[in-house]
């Protein structure tokens, strides 16, 4: 079996040991059976870029709801159009998402913010926010491809952190991309 060093690929290897005493032979038997499995994950390709005001009418709510619903804004027209008009004119708000290559919808999505600061000699925070692979599309490394580009992004435009926060549940996802636990997250309820 050729096994692609390059491809995000899973398997399974079970090893099961049987042990065979054969007492009258004097000796001891070893069989080694060795089962690797190719996880059946269809293979797919993604393109990771900026959003695109099409991307809003073609998967970008249906990814988003993974996080949390998003009902009501995806039926109010109005209220969609003006926030889409006020997220594409802002330059220190970015959405970027992932692209299935067949399909052309969306199937990955997370924001940055660009905060300006006045410390750290007027130094840039990067926020990430409304991290979300769509539903049936998680574990193909979607969701790490996208923080990696808002991680370069971040430094591309001057940031010296990227922060975010996170459910306890979620944070080893962020960990494996290499970011670190730091402080508490308060929240106040308006
Ligand atoms: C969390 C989420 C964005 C991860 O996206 P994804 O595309 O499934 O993640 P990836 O396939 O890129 O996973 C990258 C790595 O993180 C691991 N990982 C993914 N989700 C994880 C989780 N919930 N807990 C621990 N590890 C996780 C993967 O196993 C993979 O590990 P590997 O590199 O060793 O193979 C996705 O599951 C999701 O949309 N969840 C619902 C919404 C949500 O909770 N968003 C986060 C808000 S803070």
């Amino acid at each position: 079996m050729h096994i692609q060093p390059i491809e995000k690929r899973f398997y399974i290897i079970l090893i099961s040991i049987e042990l065979i005493f054969v007492f009258w032979s004097k000796y001891l038997r070893i069989k080694i059976n060795l089962t690797i499995h190719e996880n059946n994950l269809e293979r797919m390709s993604f393109t990771i870029r900026e959003i695109e005001e099409n991307d809003f009418e073609n998967g970008f709510f249906e990814t988003l709801s993974n996080l949390s619903p998003v009902g009501g804004i995806n039926t109010n027209e109005v209220l969609k159009k003006e926030i889409i008009k006020e997220i594409i004119t802002n330059k220190d708000y970015v959405i970027i998402i992932s692209e299935d290559a067949k399909s052309r919808e969306v199937i990955g999505t997370a924001t940055l913010f660009i905060e300006q600061k006045f410390i750290h000699n007027g130094g840039k925070v990067g926020h990430i926010e409304d991290v979300a692979t769509r539903k049936g599309y998680e574990g193909r490394g979607i969701g790490k491809e996208i923080i990696k580009k808002l991680i370069t992004l971040s430094r591309e435009r001057g940031c010296y952190k990227v922060i975010l926060d996170c459910d306890e549940k979620i944070s080893k996802f962020y960990e494996k991309i290499g970011f670190k636990k730091k402080a508490i997250m308060l929240r106040f309820d308006l």
